[in-house]
């Protein structure tokens, strides 16, 4: 009898140790670091933005972009340009003011398309730009600084309407490089679709005339 009782009592101490131990678990309040089993990439070699590098002699983390000869941003377009014309400067480095890209409707549609997708969430569907409670675009609506307005304003001032009066190429130099706060779309729009947007940019313009 004795003996027939000892591993039951064995196994009832494990039982209560065993549950013990989990019961343990849950709840517990511990200052070491958490059991960390599945890393995924919380421990990896990279910089934090503001953060300083050893790796850069300035020890900047954060890069600046590539500069081209003339200190201005390089344009990285994802396919060859078809033709240099197509670019805003001709065979001799000339900026080129008028529109290489011959106008059709295709091109107009690609245009509204990439203007839609790419510009109206600042400039507004219309190009009409503002801010705050004048602010046509989604986030223009919240962007610090007034969002030009493409549209000539006969009320206005020519430093109101000067953007309105930009030639065509001086839109795909803006498109290309970005300007103030504005973005640069050279890297993500190709050439022509930025010539594409140029016109449908004066297709906006003309129908506030
Ligand atoms: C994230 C917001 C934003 C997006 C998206 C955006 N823009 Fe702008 N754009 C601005 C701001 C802000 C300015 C005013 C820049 C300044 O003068 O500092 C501006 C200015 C301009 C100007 C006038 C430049 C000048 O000479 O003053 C043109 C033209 C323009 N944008 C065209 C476009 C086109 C076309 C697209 C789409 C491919 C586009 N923008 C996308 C914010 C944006």
């Amino acid at each position: 009898m004795k003996h027939a009782l000892r591993p039951t009592l064995l196994g009832a101490l494990l039982l209560t140790a065993t549950l013990s131990t989990f019961a343990s678990c849950r709840g517990g309040i511990s200052e070491d670091p958490p059991v960390h089993l599945v890393l995924d990439m919380d421990f990896q070699q990279k910089v934090k933005t503001q953060s300083k590098s050893e790796f850069y002699p300035d020890h900047r983390g954060m890069r600046l972009p590539v500069t081209d000869a003339n200190g201005r941003v390089a344009v990285i377009s994802r396919r060859p340009l078809p033709d240099p014309a197509m670019s805003n400067r001709d065979a001799s480095n000339a900026f080129v003011t008028a529109n290489p890209v011959p106008v059709s409707s295709e091109v107009l549609e690609r245009g509204q398309k990439l203007f839609d997708i790419n510009c109206a969430i600042c400039h507004g569907y219309t190009g009409q730009g503002g801010n705050g409670v004048h602010g046509n675009g989604l986030v223009g609506r919240r962007w610090p600084v007034v969002i030009p307005n493409f549209h000539f304003q006969e009320n206005k001032s020519e430093a109101d309407n000067r953007v309105a009066l930009l030639s065509e190429g001086e839109y795909f130099e803006v498109i290309t490089n970005g300007k103030g706060t504005m973005p640069a779309y050279g890297p993500r729009i190709d050439v022509e679709d930025r010539w594409a947007i140029v016109h449908y940019i004066r297709v906006l313009q003309s129908l506030s005339r």
